[in-house]
């Protein structure tokens, strides 16, 4: 996608720059859009720890470049294992981590260490550019959606959750995909942001990726979507997803399960877009078995944002002294899902729909 004109994705290879890596510190979008040069796997792990890279998709093609940032140090097959273990440990929910690395460990184990780098960045390349095509393809498939709520010229009112937007992932994003696509069809569309507290992906992420591509939206509070719906304002909801289970069960932001359940109660189609890279057949029930996890309470206690004369600073909003809790995902249940957008069209959240899709899959 564009940035004032540019074409860029969301992580990058500098030629000539000693086969480093290049970022955008999301942690400072909206109010800056600071390029972090990373050269080593430990800054890797601490982009992924931090967020400066989020999303699923896109920390498992960080990752990726990790492990070829790790093996030009030392291509040893210890060393690629404890790579793949240390990067494997930066954060539990979202699968596509742990699918990169084990597509780059199967990609390098049984190489000789002298063919190991150069494989390891044609891996990860690979990783990025199926990315790519696989998110332009959810858009495709997710996009009769909206062409069918747009009858008669009228506008679609989408909401969505977090950022599963382009830098949420390598290029188009999952569940923007098909929004990008309808708005560049000129379909009338119109996006709900939830600002997606503590860290607010959708206020200061969604919000800015959907502005810079021109496509209409408004910033609402968390807790503003149940009543949007019961007043009609919404036709549709599409989210991302970290982990999607073998019967359809989905790990997403934390506050995404409220959004299916007041969909539910007010009969708005909740559609939930992820590419191969997020399903997860070995779990069957992911409200008991996804790793939900739990990150400092400090999150939630503060907030960060721009002041008038242009720092960026961060302020306690809760009373001092209270503790906080802060799970950062949680499971919408199967039954919750209206269906499921990939890459290779559009199925029941269900083990029959995803097995449909997937034949290979285990
Ligand atoms: O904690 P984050 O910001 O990495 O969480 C991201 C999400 O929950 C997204 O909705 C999900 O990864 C889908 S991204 C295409």
């Amino acid at each position: 996608m564009k940035i004032d004109g540019i074409p860029y994705r969301s992580v990058w290879v500098e030629p000539g720059d000693g086969w480093s890596i290049r970022i955008f510190d999301q942690t400072r979008l909206p109010w800056a859009l600071d390029i972090l040069r990373l050269t080593d796997a430990v800054q890797v792990a601490q982009a992924i720890r931090s967020m400066q890279v989020r999303g699923a998709p896109l920390i498992g093609a960080v990752a990726a470049y990790g492990v070829a940032l790790a093996l030009r140090q030392d291509a040893s097959t210890e060393n690629l294992e404890r790579v793949v273990t240390e990067l494997g440990a930066t954060r539990p929910t979202a699968i596509n981590l742990r699918w990169a690395l084990a597509r780059m460990r199967a990609a390098l184990h049984n190489l000789p260490p002298g063919e190991r780098v150069a494989a390891a960045y044609a891996e990860a390349a690979a990783i990025c550019d199926d990315d790519a095509e696989t998110c332009r393809r959810i858009g495709e498939n997710g996009l009769p959606l909206i062409k069918a709520a747009a009858r008669a010229g009228k506008c679609v009112n989408i909401l969505t959750h977090c950022n599963a937007g382009w830098i949420a992932t390598v290029d188009w994003g999952t569940a923007l995909a098909p929004i990008y696509m309808a708005h560049d069809a000129g379909l009338p569309v119109h996006v709900w942001v939830d600002e997606t507290r503590p860290r607010n992906q959708g206020a200061a992420l969604t919000a800015w990726e959907l502005g810079s591509h021109g496509v209409p939206h408004t910033v609402i509070a968390d807790n503003a979507g149940g009543h949007l719906m019961q007043h009609g304002q919404v036709d549709l909801v599409i989210v991302g997803t970290d982990r999607v289970t073998r019967n359809g069960d989905v790990a997403n932001k934390i506050g995404t399960y409220l959004k299916a359940l007041a969909a539910r109660d007010n009969g708005v189609p909740f559609w939930v877009a992820l590419p191969h890279s997020t399903l997860d057949m070995s779990v069957a029930d992911g409200v008991a078995e996804i790793p939900i996890e739990e990150r400092d309470g400090a999150e939630v206690t503060d907030l960060t944002g721009r002041t008038a004369d242009g720092r960026i600073e961060t302020i306690r909003v809760a009373a001092a002294g209270s503790p906080a809790a802060n799970p950062a995902f949680d499971v919408t249940p199967a039954r919750l899902v209206t269906g499921l957008i990939t890459e290779r069209g559009r199925c029941d959240a269900s083990e029959a729909g995803l097995r449909a899709l997937y034949p290979e899959k285990g």
